[in-house]
């Protein structure tokens, strides 16, 4: 079938809206009608080649859509099912699978790298009949998408959030809770910061508040960014564009320092900052994700002698099967503020300026484009 697409043909130059042929879904696949896709730095990243993918292709990588048609063999969607689509889709076989890390599946980062479905290859074509890779086994900037089946989380019907909140449980959601419930383990009272207040730090706040901890400080270069960063539930917010955000937080912290400093924003220059902001045992939950050929200056001295860790985190550890499904019903009670997470609706031709309003560091929240 004809569908519509933003295509990445060339780092750091617009995409153009075209017409894209999409193919049958094969074996354990179904075709969607795309809802909803936010729009998360990694996309601006990618856009950039900051995050290499093969190019042609087209991202977009936190969607929910809907079951238009199922491939052969598929059991347990239907046509109307709504999905949320997972970036990352455990093969189940492969040793990071076997033991027990399928956000690290090695068979599905290959795919995920080359823009490929899971039998390694891609369901779209442009108009001269050339492979176009798609983004993330989703391909959300696209009307319609050919998704696994296994990758493709049922929305259960009584769950009636809009598609737009919905879509925000494939990345911002899922990473945001997965960094401090999974990999920090963050319990009442632990001290937290949030080095970046988008998307996915807004999300590492809300479920830090959720778990109690405290202080929970917000630290961003955007005083903009203040006012959403209290309401997700921090207790204090820093401009580091203002004041260096290292003795505030010691100062918050009754001098120790904190026990988990969650790198959210992917800057070189934070990164060093949530390492001196540590307390002696702390870890800094490195989620953002800088340029290829970043480098930081972080002195290893403190590393032994004050037991410092840095964990990167790639999914917050999320299992994304498992772990969607139940997200899914907490944020169903609200408790998650996915309301207020997104704070404007686009479109597949707003691309461009979205990219600029989220490097520029404009972008409260989340924007995401809605389909018709
Ligand atoms: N590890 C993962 O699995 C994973 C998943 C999704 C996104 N990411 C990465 O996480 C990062 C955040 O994504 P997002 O969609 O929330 O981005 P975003 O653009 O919505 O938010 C980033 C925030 O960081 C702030 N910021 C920038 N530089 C800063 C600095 N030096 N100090 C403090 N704040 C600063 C910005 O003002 C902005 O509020 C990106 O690097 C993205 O690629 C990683
Ligand atoms: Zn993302
Ligand atoms: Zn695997």
């Amino acid at each position: 079938m004809k569908i519509r697409a933003a295509v990445l043909r060339e780092y750091n130059v617009p995409m153009e809206i075209e017409e894209l042929e999409l193919a049958e879904p094969r074996e354990k696949e179904v075709q969607v009608k795309m809802l909803a896709c936010g729009f998360c730095h990694s996309d601006a990243s990618v856009w950039l080649g900051y995050i290499p993918q093969d190019v042609p292709m087209v991202p977009g990588h936190e969607a929910c859509a809907i079951v238009e048609k199922v491939g052969p063999g598929v059991t347990k969607l239907k046509p109307g099912d709504r999905v949320i689509g997972c970036w990352m889709v455990p093969c189940g076989y492969c040793f990071q699978c076997r033991r027990g890390r399928p956000n690290l599946c090695e068979i599905s980062m290959k795919h995920f790298q080359e823009g490929n479905l899971l039998d390694g290859t891609s369901r779209l074509t442009d108009k001269n009949g050339k492979r176009v890779g798609m983004g993330s086994f989703i391909t959300g900037f696209a009307t319609h998408s050919v998704m696994p089946e296994v990758g493709a989380i049922k929305v259960p019907d009584h769950i009636k959030l809009p598609p737009e909140q919905l879509c925000q449980l494939g990345c911002s959601v899922a990473t945001g809770w997965g960094a401090v419930v999974n990999v920090a383990k963050a319990r009442e009272g632990d001290s937290v910061a949030v080095f970046g207040c988008g998307g996915i730090g807004l999300n590492a706040i809300r479920f830090a508040a959720l778990r109690n901890c405290n202080p929970i400080i917000a630290v961003d270069l955007e005083e903009s960014k203040k006012q959403i960063a209290l309401d997700f539930g921090a207790t204090h917010f820093i401009n580091s564009s203002k004041e260096d955000p290292v003795p505030r937080i010691k100062e918050l912290t009754g001098g120790a320092g904190l026990d988990y400093a969650i790198e959210a924003s992917g800057d070189p220059g934070a990164q060093v900052q949530a390492w001196y902001s540590l307390r002696a045992g702390g870890t800094v939950i490195a989620i953002g994700i800088p340029s290829i050929d970043s480098t930081t200056d972080i002195p290893m001295f403190y590393a032994p002698l004050h037991a410092k860790t840095i964990r990167g985190t790639l999914y917050g550890e999320t299992h994304p099967t498992e772990d969607l499904p139940s997200l899914m019903e907490v944020m169903n009670t609200g408790a998650l503020k996915t309301d207020k997470l997104v704070t404007r609706l686009i479109t597949l031709d707003d691309l461009d300026e979205v990219r600029e309003a989220i490097l520029a560091r404009k972008v409260i929240g989340r924007w995401v484009i809605k389909y018709d």
